[in-house]
């Protein structure tokens, strides 16, 4: 990113106008009648330009004079909180102790550094304050807000009933689009992209984790934005529980982003003196189109979010499709063998380890290795692991417990549970409270054991099932529980990697069902998807890689033909798709032939050569999964590009057209480094790169282009 100028914030006394500049972009909002006004939210600006922004309420009822019908700054508010003549989202809701609902807030200071801001405001009769805050990167255009509820109060509580993190105001323009992720297991984040629907849209998830359903962000455009052009507002949330993202298209058609932690009739009792802090918010205007939008919230994940962006994700290999339940020492030892002669950096040993039987009815909550399945525990297998020169990775899921199993013979009182209700099981098991310190502390001195004992360097965190009966009873607040929960899975992993600086982890929740800016700055990869069919993965991918880096998705090559879809596909088709992300093995190697092991450790040696563009580089989606044919992706640095294509489906009589590349320095010379060919940047972007491709169905190749220095 060419930076425009220094990023910072600013105040024009004069006006009462707060400013935030991002490298590229410029935010704005004033004090004006006593309330806060978003201003402006868009291409940069100078300091003297937002300032002379106008102001003034959209709705023609000004111009009328007075009406009774029309609330005049509904979708301008920079945080709307619910009271007086407001109609639109509230950001904030909250019941008093004497049973009046709704805010006056007016604002009672604010703190301003270079790269934050901070608001506050009271009410004008209760004890309440509202904190809002804004947070700048030096090198980001996305701007980080957050708020914070503190009841002032000596005496009564209150009753919080939604708190959202931001509100975001975007523009006049007219005929808003959104797009976003929906699914289901085994079908993660696959794109939409509808126009905005007048009235109010609700993205949520109400199962305690992010969900395969909905992924908490959402990009705005005006329904004309491109690949490469066009504006783009895009809004996400840093929170792996339920979450909740509204929508709102006003008849004015302005569009409006609130979003916030938890889900409809959830709330918090704040007790006197007690302060509540909401996720992060974040929001970024790219004028670049969805491509350029998706580049730099990779940037920014990479720059501000991750623990270790420096670092190369290692090829590993994961047990789980070999193997399912039925693993012991020996099918395990094998399986390294084979792994580490493919190249495999990392093994991984999957669920069943220390379960009773070769399902899912027992054992969760006991993290006791089986003697029967490794007599002598995990250390022969973690030394052969060691010895072949790859690291020891486990699998484990702290936050459940099956009913039968010793830890829930002694704590039935640790699962979530309502009275008077069934305790509904989901693959046989139940949700422990992480929101109970004494949960939190059993979790946390177990998994330290672990990771102490057997040396692992790898955890893969899962999580199978979503809530329900959430309840504890007893608790004087019981709902806080959706909230403590996710706290107290962050907090225990937030300890575990304190205390063991160099273990990662890998986020997994049945797939792809906890995936957010939050679970990302604790964990090092996520796991997409259950869904290894490689045809099916592509779509998948491209809606994770749309705010997600490529260099956080994890994907697996599997067999063929494929354990749940049972198509069939090429072993390059496979491994093409899965190095377009975090390249991992997840085959029955045992079950593979020498051609194909043999083709497979070439793949995964190319893979090595070609993954800091993947994992770092700036993705340029070519051709989406969808589009006609073709689907084409190019990874890029500043030296090197990486180009693979996809065709599904051969058509008599259709050839493979050259393919334009995107992004490339006019004046680079790149060399194909398997078959010497060498191509100007600019024939390679005006007329494309020549591509072949195999015959037949799920053809695919991968071309690595060497950036030739001219002498
Ligand atoms: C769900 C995960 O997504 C799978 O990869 C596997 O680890 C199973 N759980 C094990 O139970």
């Amino acid at each position: 990113m060419t930076a425009l100028r220094p990023t910072g914030t600013g105040f024009d006394p004069d006006t009462a106008t707060w400013f935030l500049h991002t490298p590229n972009t410029t935010y704005a909002l004033r004090l004006t009648d006593g309330r806060l006004a978003h201003v402006y939210w868009g291409a940069a600006l100078t300091d003297a330009e937002a300032a002379a922004l106008p102001v003034r309420a959209e709705s023609g009822a000004r111009q009328r004079g007075s009406t009774s019908f029309e609330a005049r700054y509904d979708g301008t508010e920079e945080y709307a909180w619910d009271g007086g003549v407001r109609y639109g989202v509230p950001s904030l809701q909250v019941r008093f102790a004497d049973g009046a609902r709704g805010l006056d807030l007016e604002p009672v200071g604010d703190e301003i550094t270079v790269d934050r801001l901070t608001i506050r405001l009271r009410d004008r009769h209760y004890p309440v304050e509202v904190a809002l805050r804004y947070r700048l990167r030096p090198d980001s255009d996305v701007l980080e807000r957050s708020v914070s509820l503190t009841n002032l109060g000596d005496a009564e509580p209150i009753e919080v009933l939604r708190f959202d993190a931001a509100s975001w105001a975007l523009p006049h323009r007219d005929d808003y689009r959104l797009s976003h992720v929906t699914g289901m297991w085994g079908a993660e984040t696959r794109l939409r992209r509808e126009v905005a629907a007048a009235g109010e849209t609700v993205f949520t998830s109400r199962r305690g984790i992010t969900s395969h359903h909905a992924n908490p962000w959402v990009m705005a455009d005006d329904g004309t934005a491109g690949e490469e052009h066009g504006e783009v507002w895009s809004v996400a949330l840093a929170w792996s529980g339920s979450w909740r993202m509204t929508v709102q298209r006003t008849p004015l058609e302005r569009l409006s982003v609130s979003t916030g932690f938890g889900h409809d009739g959830i709330s918090w009792r704040l007790a006197p003196g007690e302060r509540l802090d909401s996720p992060v918010s974040a929001g970024m205007f790219t004028p670049g189109g969805f491509g350029a939008a998706s580049r730099a919230w990779h940037a920014h994940v990479r720059r501000h979010v991750l623990p270790h962006p420096e670092e190369i994700r290692p090829v590993l290999y994961n047990s789980w499709e070999a193997t399912f339940f039925d693993i012991d020492v020996a099918r395990q030892s094998a399986l390294a063998t084979r792994a580490a002669e493919l190249g495999a950096e990392l093994f991984v040993v999957d669920d069943g380890w220390f379960r009773p039987y070769q399902d899912d009815r027992a054992g969760l909550g006991d993290w006791r290795v089986n003697p029967d399945l490794f007599p002598d525990g995990f250390a022969p297998l973690a030394e052969h692991v060691r010895s072949l020169g790859m690291g020891f990775g486990i699998w484990v899921e702290p936050e459940m417990v099956n009913p039968d199993s010793d830890l829930y013979r002694s704590h039935p009182d640790w699962v979530l549970h309502q009275p008077h209700r069934a305790r509904t099981e989901l693959r046989n098991q139940l949700v422990l409270n992480f929101g109970r310190d004494d949960v939190r502390a059993w979790a946390g001195a177990w998994l330290h054991g672990l990771v102490r004992d057997t040396g692992a360097v790898f955890l893969k965190w899962d999580m199978n099932r979503t809530f329900s009966e959430a309840g504890q009873p007893g608790a004087a607040d019981p709902d806080r529980l959706w909230i403590e929960h996710t706290r107290g899975v962050h907090l225990v992993m937030d300890r575990l990697r304190a205390a063991w600086p160099d273990l990662r982890i890998e986020s997994c929740s049945g797939g792809g069902g906890r995936l957010d800016l939050a679970i990302l700055a604790r964990t090092d990869q996520v796991w997409a998807s259950d869904n290894t069919d490689a045809a099916d993965r592509l779509r998948i991918q491209d809606g994770f890689t749309r705010l997600y880096p490529p260099g956080v998705l994890e994907a697996w090559v599997t067999d063929s033909p494929n354990t749940v879809t049972g198509r069939r596909t090429p072993l390059a088709f496979r491994f093409h798709v899965a190095m377009t992300g975090v390249l991992g093995l997840g085959g029955d190697l045992a079950a593979w032939s020498d051609d194909e092991r043999c083709e497979a450790a070439s793949l995964v040696a190319l893979y090595k050569r070609i993954r800091p563009l993947v994992q770092q580089g700036r993705l340029y989606r070519l051709r989406p999964p969808d589009a006609d044919g073709l689907c084409a992706l190019q990874f890029a640095d500043d030296d090197d590009v990486v180009v693979f294509a996809f065709r599904e489906t051969p058509r008599m009589g259709f050839g493979v057209p050259p393919l334009p590349l995107a992004g490339l320095p006019r004046s680079a010379r790149y060399r194909d480094t398997s078959t010497g060919a060498e191509y100007d940047a600019g024939v390679l972007t005006h007329h494309g790169l020549p591509l072949d491709l195999p015959r037949g169905e799920y053809a695919s190749t991968v071309v690595h282009l060497e950036r030739r220095r001219r002498p």
